[in-house]
């Protein structure tokens, strides 16, 4: 079964589908996006993520071409063309194809809306959280709002791929003052030496991560202790545990960071309990 994509109105072939090469996010990165997770079919804290695509759209006045209930139905196309049980969907709006020019093209041009669907493999998932991950530390280079979710990553692009090439699989990034904003692709979390779940606040040094706020609502409804700020390498280095957040991923534990054991040197309870009980909570949409 080939792969179906969403372009502009049309649904077409994944590998034949294409924007012109005048847009603004080939040239600018002139884009946002979201990443949504499908789990048994459904979509996962898909308010969340439309939501936040609106916030992103404002904040950098981009006007998105249609409403979020015409977006949920692409996505529901897509979930359904692709055949996705488990995996995710991509949605891309850019402020459209004009003439070169960094200032914005004339009122009126339409945005890109591009969607796709991947398709993921829960077994996989299961077992790279029951191994833990790796993290290593890099320094924050990101312009000053990456509260936006831009198309614009290639500090984050150089910093997963360093990560890679150092055999790990997330690099976490520390601010100018030693603090640990989060992970190239997720946020970041501990569970400090005195048992509390920290993670950085949703200032405009992260991005408010959707699956982190249900994580917090989940880790508040279980009882545990939750502080929202900044904690630095350091303290990561004497944490309980460690772990990343993000769509794409949930929770996965981090058993060593730079090469130090974090903890035990495995997945931590925490982690693992919370990813545990993840889809319970998660709101999900057929
Ligand atoms: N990334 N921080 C950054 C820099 C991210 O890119 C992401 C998600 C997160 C977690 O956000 P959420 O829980 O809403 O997925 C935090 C997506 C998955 C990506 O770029 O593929």
């Amino acid at each position: 079964m080939s792969r179906v994509a969403y372009v502009n109105g049309r649904y077409i072939r994944h590998a034949a589908a294409g924007v012109s090469i005048d847009d603004r996010a080939f040239l600018f990165a002139d884009g946002i996006y979201e990443v949504i997770e499908v789990f048994d079919g459904r979509l996962i804290d898909e308010e969340g993520h439309l939501l936040r695509l609106a916030r992103s759209a404002a904040q950098l006045r981009l006007t998105l071409p249609m409403a979020a209930t015409a977006l949920r139905r692409i996505l529901r196309e897509l979930v359904a063309r692709n055949r996705v049980t488990d995996g995710h969907v991509y949605l891309q709006v850019t402020r459209g194809a004009a003439k070169r020019d960094h200032g914005f093209p004339k009122p009126g041009t339409p945005s890109t809306v591009v969607a796709f669907a991947h398709r993921g493999d829960r077994a996989a998932a299961e077992a790279r959280a029951h191994a833990g991950i790796k993290v290593i530390s890099l320094p924050d280079i990101r312009w000053k709002r990456p509260d936006i979710k831009t198309t614009s990553l290639l500090p984050n692009v150089l910093a997963k791929q360093q990560a890679k090439e150092a055999g790990a699989y997330e690099a976490w990034l520390v601010d100018a003052d030693g603090f640990v904003t989060e992970g190239s692709s997720s946020n970041a979390w501990i569970v400090d030496s005195a048992g509390v779940l920290v993670t950085h606040p949703a200032d405009s040094a992260i991005l408010a991560g959707i699956t982190r706020a249900r994580l917090l609502k989940i880790a508040a409804a279980r009882g545990l202790k939750i502080v929202e700020r900044p904690f630095t390498l350091a303290e990561a280095f004497r944490a309980q545990e460690a772990f990343i957040s993000g769509a794409t991923t949930i929770v996965l534990p981090v058993v060593a960071i730079d090469g130090q054991n974090i903890g035990s040197g495995a997945p931590g309870a925490v982690a693992l309990g919370l990813r545990a009980s993840f889809h319970e909570f998660a709101p999900a949409t057929a």
